[in-house]
């Protein structure tokens, strides 16, 4: 028996918590009860169609039907339901996505993968081997970390420790000691300058001089995004991640890449610090590499890192550390077959052929409305920011209830658009097609036409 549309309103407001919303207005504004998808489209529970400018949550990559991806989850479940990786026992679903993952990451020269269930699961594993493997090192003073202010990394300790975003942070303080933010390169507000170039020099002559304050053998690691994405899609200057590198090269800091957003073909590029033309030494992946299909996350270990742990004799390099649910059969098979698709599909080429266009056409919203002070973006990730003031480059501030008007007024449109603070946050699909583009363009429009009040 299928619950009834009433029922299930009812039971949403009444039950079920939602992450990252109070639960009190969840009852007074009543979250979309999305019921189905197809491709790029879903449909709520009252059968509205929209086109789905958000992937789920930056995670459908291949559509929401891919019929290859739900054969490869339905032929697992005949095989194999559930087993674990722990200590003496495997399944060949985990053992093969591992081979997968280091094959398709060989560019970036990945060593081994520890699986999760999701990108926070990600982030908490790459913080807790980068600290074991100082300790491998026989440099156990090196426990710190610092990262991006704007910065998102899930919500597990570890990784809301090293959250830039101050909002999100509140509630759970103290949070972990150790962990050290620095100004992040974003060129629409910073104090410094509105040169790229400098802002790329400035923002790592910064997390420079905070490892040398903290004492750079006091630091495991450096973590931060290729592209800031909760943050209000951040893209750094394209001289700022290879100065990164340099910088925790001469200070022996490791680099991680939060890569759950960018990670799979996201920005156009199959990982984001290929974008930027840098390896890092730890990647935290989930979203893309399910395609969202069944929760997955992996921390990939870069040669270096995970040969130290091959190497050490002792007890040291035991991984304490992981969850019974580490490479989940069905989530491993989903990962493989969406690997395949990626392939198969060039998906990776269609999200820099067709996230030109996408880019191309958001760029409009900036000339054209007085509400749009910023267009941030790259591949098929946006962010519009709306302003009160755009002379002064001055947010709405958070108590305005525009942003939520502008997505309400979108979904009545038939286009799902998520927002946060001041900004409207777009991620479809990596297989949108062009004229999809063009359609989710146009409601947009249709809907900033509507609300834009300002001259
Ligand atoms: C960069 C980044 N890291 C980590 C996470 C946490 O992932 P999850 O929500 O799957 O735990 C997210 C989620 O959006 C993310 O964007």
């Amino acid at each position: 028996m299928t619950t009834s549309v009433e029922q299930l309103k009812h039971d949403n407001a009444q039950y079920l918590f939602h992450p990252m919303a109070h639960p009190a207005a969840m009852r007074k504004s009543r979250p979309d009860i999305i019921a189905r998808g197809e491709g790029c489209w879903v449909w709520d529970v009252d059968g509205h169609k929209m086109i789905d400018g958000v992937a789920g949550l930056w995670s459908s990559n291949l559509g929401h039907s891919n019929r290859k991806v739900r054969d490869a989850i339905v032929a697992q479940l005949d095989e194999l339901p559930f087993y674990n990786t722990f200590r003496g026992t495997t399944h060949p679903r985990a053992i093969e996505l591992s081979a997968r993952v280091v094959q398709t990451m060989q560019p970036d020269d990945v060593g081994a993968v520890l699986f999760g269930n999701g990108g926070s699961d990600a982030v908490e594993g790459a913080l807790k081997l980068a600290r074991q493997y100082w300790k491998l090192r026989g440099q156990s003073e090196r426990t710190k970390f610092i990262s991006l202010k704007q910065g998102y990394h899930g919500v597990h300790f570890g990784g809301m420790s090293v959250n830039g975003l101050a909002n999100i942070r509140r509630a759970y303080e103290p949070l972990m000691p150790g962990c050290f933010h620095v100004d992040s390169p974003w060129l629409y507000h910073n104090a410094y300058t509105q040169d790229p170039e400098e802002l790329g020099r400035v923002c790592a002559g910064l997390l420079e001089r905070e490892i040398q304050f903290q004492g750079a053998d006091t630091v495991a690691a450096f973590i931060a995004e290729p592209v800031q994405g909760s943050g209000g899609v951040i893209v750094p200057p394209p001289n700022f991640w290879p100065l990164v590198r340099e910088v925790c090269n001469r200070n022996d800091v490791l680099l991680i890449a939060d890569e759950v957003v960018t990670g799979f073909g996201r920005t156009g590029a199959w990982f984001g610090t290929r974008l930027w033309g840098v390896k890092a030494d730890l990647w935290c992946l989930a979203k893309g590499i399910s395609s969202g299909y069944v929760p997955l996350g992996a921390t990939a270990l870069g040669r270096k890192v995970a040969d130290a742990f091959f190497a050490d004799d002792g007890s040291l390099g035991t991984v304490s550390h992981g969850y019974t649910y580490s490479g989940h059969p069905v989530a491993a098979a989903a990962a493989l077959a969406t690997l395949d698709e990626l392939e198969r599909l060039d998906v990776v080429g269609n999200a820099a052929r067709v996230g030109a266009h996408f880019q191309a056409r958001m760029r409009e919203f900036v000339q054209r409305y007085g509400i749009v002070g910023d267009v941030r973006g790259v591949g098929l990730m946006c962010a519009l920011e709306m302003v009160a003031d755009k002379a002064n480059r001055k947010p709405v501030p958070r108590s305005s209830d525009l942003p939520l008007r502008l997505a309400r007024e979108a979904y009545r449109r038939g286009a799902m658009v998520r927002v946060s603070g001041p900004n409207m946050i777009l991620s479809p699909p990596l297989v949108i097609t062009r004229e999809e583009v063009d359609h989710l363009v146009d409601i947009l429009h249709a809907t900033f036409d509507a609300l834009d009040r300002a001259p």
